[in-house]
């Protein structure tokens, strides 16, 4: 591991003092792949925007490839960059975990499909594991864009086409195509993915079972039965029920 943290940034992740005519934030929007006010406002219940695009287990439907699985799409700044690195390597050790849950993983990063092929093979030696999900080639950013997967904040975080990078960002998608998770994490933070696993694990109790979860729920904890569903209802459907609170 100690090698992925000394590897070298990628070019366009080094900031460039040169003179802008133009504002950055100006630079920034014109490099958009689609404008801003076109970008679909994608909240949890939205329908997951459906789109096409090539991945390393070739071209896809999005909607079709979901089929009637639950899918995790997750973004990635670069490829062959560290903390991106790391991440897949995880996700690829825990695809057993997701598959028994239905749930099918697609990665994303803003490189072609050549650059993908190299780094899941760069993935497999680090990680030590044998990568087996789709990573969608979103070199013009437009299903990234569409997800609003960019980062508005740091208008220097561009690549050296002056494109902006995508963030780490975590759509949970059910089999109805419905967003039912989202999660944002900067580009310097590596995600978690017992969490996400956890999540999922949640989703599912909470639409199998009609109950929601506490903090830091685990499987095998104790679950909420909503206030609308009387004591009385609960012991008829759960059976053991505590009351904390009548
Ligand atoms: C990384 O994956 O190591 C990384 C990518 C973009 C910005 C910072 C870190």
């Amino acid at each position: 591991m100690a090698s992925l943290l000394t590897r070298t940034a990628p070019r366009g992740l080094i900031y460039q003092s040169r003179k802008f005519s133009r504002s950055p934030i100006t630079l920034f929007r014109r490099s958009l792949a689609i404008a801003v006010d076109e970008q679909p406002r994608l909240r949890l219940g939205s329908t997951a925007p459906n789109f096409t695009a090539k991945t390393t287990q070739g071209d896809i439907d999005f909607h079709k490839w979901i089929g009637d699985k639950w899918a995790i799409l997750f973004s990635h700044p670069a490829d062959f960059t560290p903390v991106c690195t790391t991440e897949l390597g995880a996700f690829a050790k825990m695809k057993g975990e997701f598959d028994t849950r239905g749930v099918k993983l697609i990665g994303l990063s803003a490189n072609d499909l050549s650059s993908h092929g190299r780094w899941i093979q760069d993935i497999n030696e680090t990680s030590k594991t044998d990568l087996q999900f789709p990573i969608i080639a979103d070199s013009d950013r437009k299903v990234a864009f569409t997800y609003d997967m960019v980062d508005a904040q740091d208008v220097t975080n561009k690549d050296n086409k002056g494109i902006a990078f995508t963030i780490r960002s975590v759509f949970v998608i059910d089999p109805q195509k419905k967003i039912r998770l989202t999660m944002m994490y900067p580009a310097s933070t590596g995600r978690n993915t017992s969490e996400v696993l956890r999540v999922i694990d949640s989703l599912q109790t909470g639409d199998g079972k009609g109950v929601t979860t506490p903090i830091d729920w685990i499987p095998g904890d104790d679950v909420i039965v909503p206030p609308s569903v009387s004591t009385e209802d609960a012991r008829k459907k759960f059976g053991d029920v505590r009351e904390v609170k009548p």
